[in-house]
């Protein structure tokens, strides 16, 4: 991929503070459907497989060093931002004379793999820029060409003239030159402009001063290579990547109700007949299997849902496992560690933290199970609450197959419903609860004869 050169090494421009986010967070943690910019570009350049790969970090260094502790990479301290020149200068002792290098810039988070492999292709004999075409109202630095057509500078816009601000081609700030040429140039840029920084742009002209070819190349789609300056930015690009994760979905044979109202955080893998309605957030590793449907306004955080399974309305799930042909919600929060059986039902304003519930068993209202097993077949009634933890330790409940927990049951744990007992309503369980038996705590009722209400 890159050609004559025996490796390649990436740079990646992080050091710059991105003023205009308005943040006191360095921008290039910022995130994009849920990860900061910079993992996403780490991500596409480790996919090119790079000798090295150096980031170059400056304003909040350390905090943009503390969110990758295992990102495996070179980090480049920038000590002030002198601007894209200098913060490639940096990078430079780390590097060996053999490699091509690619420069990629931190806030530039949707590039494609492929677009940077067509690139690095391109940087065979001389240097490779990625372009693209644009509508004028904008501030990305202008390519202009020679008569031939040949690249021959980058103005930056600030730097522009009006009628060099009409140029429609411009620069995604990416490229793609030898390090041996770099280690040329970029003592030689001086800081003799609008910005009085010195620009890695003009590198271009230097190379083309030396007869060096400047190739170009073109990424399949606009927003791979948009960069993000402000939140109104970043907004766009977020709706850009939801927008591919929407279209990838549907042809993978999910039905989005509407694909503008859907957010993909993570990985989502679904199986063949999903049917997810408006509204819902999927973060971490969500696994959902066939004829899956999903109701509206539901949040799911790395999860399993087996096939068949129906989640209603406003469910919040994490962590959890539902199994096939489950029920669960509407109003249903399933907190990490909850395995559901198959056809297990866990309704509304239901909570489970924990807990395993076996199959066909039943939890359908305004209950909170934590920290128990249930067996197959169970009826927890209405309200029913585990009282898993003293204060101090968190204690288990297991209840066995078949068993009835009347409604208003507290289960105080650590305790033991046994198979097919029954619990009456309103009882408060300190003790075991024998296999097969009725098991009440109430006390008994009564009626005061004469009894009169007090009157105003
Ligand atoms: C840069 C390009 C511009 C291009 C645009 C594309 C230059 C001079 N200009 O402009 O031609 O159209 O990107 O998005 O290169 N950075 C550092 N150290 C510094 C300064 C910046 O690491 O001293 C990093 C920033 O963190 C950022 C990247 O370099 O990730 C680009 O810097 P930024 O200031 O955003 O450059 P632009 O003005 O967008
Ligand atoms: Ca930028």
């Amino acid at each position: 991929m890159q050609g004559v050169f025996p490796s390649l090494e990436i740079i990646v421009l992080a050091a710059g503070q991105g003023r205009r986010m308005a943040s006191t967070l360095p921008k290039v943690l910022h995130t994009l459907a849920g990860r900061p910019l910079l993992a996403h570009v780490l991500d596409t350049a480790a996919t090119l497989a790079p000798r090295a790969i150096h980031v170059v970090y400056g304003h909040g260094g350390d905090r943009v060093r503390e969110a990758f502790p295992d990102a495996g990479v070179d980090w480049v301290l920038q000590p002030s931002q002198k601007g894209t020149g200098d913060a490639v200068r940096c990078a430079l002792p780390h590097m060996d004379d053999q490699s091509l290098a690619l420069v990629l810039l931190g806030d530039v988070p949707l590039l494609k793999p492929d677009t940077l492999k067509a690139l690095c292709e391109r940087a065979a004999h001389g240097a490779a820029l990625l372009t693209f075409e644009t509508s004028h109202d904008n501030q990305y630095g202008r390519i202009v060409r020679d008569a031939q057509g040949r690249v021959v500078r980058i103005v930056e816009w600030r730097d522009a003239t009006p009628e060099e601000r009409l140029i429609r081609e411009v620069n995604s700030g990416v490229l793609a030159a030898p390090v041996a040429r770099l280690r040329h140039w970029i003592p030689r840029l001086t800081s003799a402009n609008a910005q009085g920084e010195l620009y890695l742009t003009d590198v271009i002209a230097l190379a083309a001063a030396d007869g060096v070819a400047v190739a170009t190349a073109s990424p399949a789609y606009a927003a791979e290579v948009e960069g993000v300056n402000s939140r109104v930015d970043l907004a766009f690009l977020e709706r850009a990547y939801q927008d591919e994760r929407a279209q990838a979905l549907m042809v993978s044979g999910a039905q989005l109700m509407d694909p503008r109202r859907i957010d993909v955080r993570g990985i989502l893998a679904t199986g063949r007949d999903v049917l997810i309605d408006v509204n819902c957030v999927f973060e971490g590793r969500v696994e959902i299997g066939d004829n899956v449907r999903i109701g509206p306004h539901c949040v799911i955080r790395d999860s399993r849902i087996a096939s068949g399974a129906r989640i209603e309305a406003h469910s919040v799930i994490d962590g959890a496992e539902v199994g096939m042909d489950c029920v669960v919600g509407p109003f249903a929060r399933l907190r990490p560690g909850t395995v559901l059986d198959a056809s297990a039902r866990v309704g509304n304003f239901v909570e489970v933290k924990a807990s395993k519930v076996g199959a066909n068993s039943k939890i359908n209202h305004l209950s909170y199970v934590g920290d128990a097993s249930i067996g197959a077949g169970v009826n927890i009634g209405a309200g029913v609450i585990t009282c898993n933890y003293d204060g101090a330790r968190k204690h288990r409940t297991v209840i066995g197959d078949g068993a009835f927990i009347g409604s208003d049951t507290q289960l105080v744990a650590p305790v033991q419903v046994g198979a097919g007992a029954t619990v009456g309503a309103g009882t408060t369980l300190t003790k075991d609860a024998p296999a097969g038996e009725l098991t009440i705590s109430r006390v008994a009722q009564k009626t005061v004869n004469g009894w009169r209400r007090p009157e105003k």
